[in-house]
């Protein structure tokens, strides 16, 4: 029986089939899953079975998941359209028998204000309602948000925000796809929820701050009103619904929304997280 894997044509499904690969899981024991298999190609060159699925298409769900003991559920990018996505793919991990589906949640899912929470906080009341074994990996906010902006904070001088002063816990995709990858691999996770963030909280400002430390370049955090915010990103050529949920979800961190002091992070991985700091560097030099 195998471990299949939602989402592995984007960045966290794939660091997750990387991890596993990594860890010894034998290549024809992973489902690595995508609407566009072409993207799955090289994965499957090394034995991996690249299987199509749509989230609007239950039939190809079924298909896709069949043989899969454990399923990665990654939550679709398209907000307004994640419940309905969900629900199809629980209810095809459940005809196919899977024993354990975990889930790419949010934060503080049960009690964020934002409206990315919303489509999340309801997809974890319908997988635990499902009757399948379940686990939730409540995924924090990434540093790769703020590491792939950096070419533009330099340039500008200034981390734009409506975070005030208040503090993420924001960590590495790779260390969320570390943790999703023992999950998988291990057993014991069973109706758990994971609140999973980076060890060490910063604001916005220290950010600004970290990043003026290890460039050299003076940057300052701009704290703007929300409707500024939004129109800033919808400027930066944002489609209109993200500008709308990232704002919101600055909102949301301002409010701490975005903060843990839970290490189930660092449990899971079996090493501190990677820091601000460390990740600033790796995004300075590449
Ligand atoms: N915690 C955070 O800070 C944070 C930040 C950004 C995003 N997220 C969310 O976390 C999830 C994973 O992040 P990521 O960085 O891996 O995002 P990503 O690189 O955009 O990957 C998203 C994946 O979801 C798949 N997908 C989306 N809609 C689908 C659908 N209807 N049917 C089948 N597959 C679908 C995409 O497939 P295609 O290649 O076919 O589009 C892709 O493989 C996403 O939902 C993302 O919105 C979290």
């Amino acid at each position: 029986m195998s471990i299949a894997v939602t989402g592995a044509t984007g960045q966290l499904g794939r660091l997750v089939v990387e991890d596993l690969l990594r860890r010894g899981v034998a290549p024809h024991d992973i489902i690595a899953t995508g609407r566009d298999t072409d993207r799955l190609a090289d994965l499957a060159e090394r034995g991996v079975q690249a299987r199509r699925a749509d989230f609007a298409d239950s039939a190809g769900l079924t298909e896709a998941f069949t043989g899969a003991r454990k399923v990665l559920l990654v939550s679709t990018t398209t907000v307004g359209e994640r419940f309905d996505n969900h629900t199809r793919a629980i209810d095809a991990a459940k005809r196919t028998g899977a024993q354990l589906i975990a889930y790419t949640s949010t934060l503080n899912a049960h009690s964020a204000n934002m409206i990315l929470a919303d489509a999340h906080s309801k997809t974890e009341r319908y997988l635990r309602d499902s009757g399948v074994p379940w686990v939730v990996l409540r995924n924090g906010w990434y540093l790769d948000n703020y590491t792939s902006q950096v070419p533009l904070y330099l340039q500008t001088g200034a981390v734009p925000g409506s975070a005030g002063t208040g503090r993420v816990s924001a960590a590495s995709r790779r260390d969320y796809a570390e943790a999703a990858a023992t999950v998988l691999t291990s057993e014991g996770h069973a109706g758990s929820v994971y609140e999973l963030g980076g060890d060490t909280a910063f604001t916005l400002a220290e950010l600004a701050d970290a990043l003026s430390t290890a460039s050299g370049q003076g940057v300052v955090y701009h704290d703007l009103p929300v409707e500024q915010y939004r129109s800033a990103l919808l400027g930066a050529g944002l489609p209109a619904e993200m500008a709308e949920v990232l704002s919101d979800s600055d909102l949301g961190l301002g409010r701490g929304e975005l903060f843990t002091g839970s290490s189930d992070l660092r449990r899971l991985i079996g090493r501190p997280t990677t820091t601000l700091a460390d990740a600033l560097t790796e995004a300075l030099r590449s």
